[in-house]
């Protein structure tokens, strides 16, 4: 049984799509511990205890420095002790030391097709207004496993949405979530409980169909 930790920052659209995935049997052998929010009273804490799951709130804001969150942060995770930790629109970085302590056993999902459109200062709306404004035809999501870097770590799989001529940030980012997001984060997940995935030279690669 995979256990998993669900890291979120708002809506919680993400984490209601891996609960689905899980109640419908798309996600496998997988369970939720806990799902952690940096921001105190968001939709996707309603969605956890709704589920019946812990939901913990846990703000930088709260701590003297970021340092400290981070101390804390980490201490919380090892606490829980997941197989793997999901950020499912999670907006804060991710320690060093919980990169360290969970290495290959973190995954994000990020609203573009990387290497375009991420990185430092590329999240959420701001993702959708940059790929409009550049004019791209097709853009779309990416699940990757979390290092050091951000938004730099081995892509899990990719799925590709297309633009259209009346698209706002708004219209657009509903679009990636609902064609790309959450399809790809449950798949992931399932992947990982079922042992699908392995890591070959800082690449993802698919185990032989099981
Ligand atoms: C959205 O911008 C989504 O594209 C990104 O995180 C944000 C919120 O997602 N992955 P959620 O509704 O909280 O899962």
């Amino acid at each position: 049984m995979l256990k998993i930790v669900v890291c979120v920052s708002g809506g919680g659209t993400n984490l209601q799509a891996i609960m689905d995935a899980i109640d419908s049997g798309k996600i496998t052998n997988t369970q939720i511990l806990a799902v952690i929010s940096n921001n105190p009273g968001v939709k996707a804490l309603e969605r956890a205890e709704k589920y019946g799951v812990p939901g913990i709130c846990m703000s930088p804001k709260s701590y003297p420095d970021r340092a400290a969150f981070n101390e804390a942060f980490t201490a919380k995770m090892c606490e829980l002790a997941p197989d793997l930790v999901v950020l499912a629109g999670f907006l804060v970085k991710i320690p060093e030391q919980m990169v360290a302590k969970f290495s290959g056993r973190i995954v994000n999902i990020h609203p573009s097709l990387i290497p375009s459109f991420c990185g430092v200062g590329y999240y959420g709306l701001k993702v959708h207004e940059k790929a409009l404004q550049r004019g791209v035809k097709v853009t779309g999501a990416t699940v990757h496993f979390v290092n050091e870097g951000m938004d730099e770590g081995p892509i899990i799989a990719q799925k590709a949405v297309m633009v259209e001529d009346d698209d706002t940030p708004e219209t657009l980012q509903r679009r990636v979530m609902e064609q790309a997001e959450w399809i790809l984060l449950p798949q992931a997940i399932d992947d990982v409980a079922n042992g699908r995935l392995t890591i070959v030279d800082g690449h993802v690669r698919r185990n032989a169909k099981d």
